[in-house]
């Protein structure tokens, strides 16, 4: 079960040299974080191993970054975003992910893996109103066409830069 947690505008920060980790199974469920990851989220690891890793989903985040998080790792392809994520005391905290496949060495997939790190203030800047857009665009059309209505404005945005996600995010 999903913790039920009201978000206020608390920010919690990484230090530069801070980077958190975790690793999943293939449908998502966290199988190992490190202690950066539990002190930013607010869970003690017991909490943590074996849930899904949408506990920290913020409300925030658009539907259509994590759809296009999961399109790409499971096409065996790495992962660069931006993702604001929800802290068990209701607070916030921003990330630069990536987020990698792992194999086994007869090629299976055994889950994916992904180490965050503080982003520039700078790239927060562009994404924060990004996203907000983002998302109003989901609510006003509805769960049907939520992630086309939001993938369009990330699509405009992108053809007005000539780039792909990957490498506006990079760039950013
Ligand atoms: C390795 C890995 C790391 C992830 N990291 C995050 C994260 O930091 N924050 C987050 O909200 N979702 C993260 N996700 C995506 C979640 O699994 C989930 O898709 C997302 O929170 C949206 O929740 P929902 O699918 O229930 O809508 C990660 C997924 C994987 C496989």
């Amino acid at each position: 079960m999903k913790p039920n947690i009201t978000p206020n505008d608390t920010e919690h920060t990484l230090n530069a040299d801070d980077f958190i980790v975790s690793k999943t199974d293939p449908k998502g469920r966290i199988l190992y974080c490190n202690r950066i990851f539990m002190r930013l989220a607010g869970y003690k690891e017991a909490e943590l191993l074996g849930k899904q890793h949408n506990i920290i989903r913020h409300p925030d985040m658009p539907r259509t970054v994590f759809q296009l998080l999961w399109d790409t790792v499971q096409k065996g392809e790495e992962f660069f975003g931006y993702i604001k994520n929800l802290s068990r005391d209701g607070g916030f905290y921003w990330v630069f992910a990536n987020v990698t496949p792992s194999y086994d060495p007869q090629g299976q997939l055994v889950g994916y893996y992904s180490v965050r790190r503080k982003p520039e203030a700078k790239a927060l800047d562009v994404i924060t109103p990004l996203y907000g857009e983002m998302l109003a665009a989901e609510k006003a059309a509805g769960p049907k066409q939520a992630m086309e209505a939001a993938k369009k404005i990330l699509h405009q945005r992108l053809s007005a830069t000539g780039t792909t996600y990957e490498h506006f995010v990079l760039e950013i």
